[in-house]
């Protein structure tokens, strides 16, 4: 009966140190914003599932025109129906942008400044951590840092006489087990573990890419925000995070390795 009473004490415990836990860390704050956002114009990367999805329903619903940059045109145009049908509006829409592939970031530069006058928010959420295998650079570096960054560089202009105006990246706390060695940032790396530390160097790159740009901006009147969205239950731990192949230019099909098992898991 001791032992009984000794054991409910412990589980009793552990389940409050959980939950302070919980409500304290792990939880984060909810956006409770209602200002109209109406004649703005947002670009949201990834905006097809998780974060991105919820964040641009909110945008939408506020009356911002949104633009989904989504690798896969059958999820783009999914999310694009969705959003649309739960918000009432219909200024959203799709562009296709692959940020595993800068020729890609190059391109929806160029078509979104071409017919699009005015950037408001540009929000860098796109990201995974268990895309893992390529040949000549390290996928995760490269989505989740290196492809935002060249997309922002590209957009700044539009950005700036959209001012006020500014630039979210939607970093993590996993920064915090981030290291930048310039030597192996770009490689290719394998396995769960290496691939966890890609995403946390990734992570790192993202906050510091946003404290120096904020800096390069002081004066503009574009801002520039890192945020940790708290933890969320996404597609981003399942391992979904692959390139498109049907996006890899048949030459280039060699620098994007897939096993079975990841093909098969791809939503496409
Ligand atoms: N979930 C969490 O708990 C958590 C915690 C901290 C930070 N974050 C950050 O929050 C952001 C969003 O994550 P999430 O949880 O919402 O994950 P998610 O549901 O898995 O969504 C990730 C998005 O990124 C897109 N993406 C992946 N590779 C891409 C590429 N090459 N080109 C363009 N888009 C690409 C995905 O497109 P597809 O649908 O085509 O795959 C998807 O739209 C990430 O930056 C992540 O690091 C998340």
């Amino acid at each position: 009966r001791e032992a009984m009473t000794t054991v409910l004490l412990v589980l009793g415990l552990l389940l409050g140190l959980y939950a302070l836990l919980y409500y304290n860390c792990i939880r984060g704050a909810k956006c409770r914003a209602q200002s109209s956002l109406r004649g703005k114009t947002v670009v949201i990367t990834g905006g097809n599932t998780g974060i991105g999805k919820m964040t641009a329903l909110d945008l939408a619903r506020r009356k911002a025109r949104v633009i989904l940059a989504c690798r896969s045109r059958a999820r783009g145009e999914a999310a694009v129906y969705d959003i649309r049908r739960e918000s009432g509006n219909n200024e959203v829409l799709f562009m296709s942008l692959d940020l595993a592939s800068l020729d890609s970031v190059r391109a929806f530069a160029e078509t979104f400044l071409r017919s699009e006058p005015r950037l408001d928010i540009l929000i860098n959420n796109a990201g995974g951590n268990l895309i893992t295998e390529s040949d000549g650079f390290n996928l995760v570096f490269q989505v989740n840092h290196l492809g935002h960054f060249l997309l922002t560089h590209l957009l700044l202009e539009r950005l700036k006489l959209s001012a006020p105006s500014r630039v979210v990246i939607v970093a993590s706390s996993a920064h915090r087990s981030g290291k930048i060695d310039f030597e192996n940032l770009h490689k290719p790396v394998e396995g769960i573990l290496q691939n966890f530390q890609a995403y946390c160097n990734s992570k790192l790159a993202n906050i510091l890419y946003a404290r120096e740009l904020a800096n390069k901006l002081e004066g503009t009147d574009v801002t520039c925000y890192a945020v940790h969205p708290g933890e969320c239950g996404s597609s981003l731990s399942l391992g979904m995070h692959l390139p498109n192949p049907a996006q890899v230019p048949r030459g280039k099909r060699s620098e994007h390795r897939y096993s079975r098992r990841e093909v098969q898991s791809s939503p496409v």
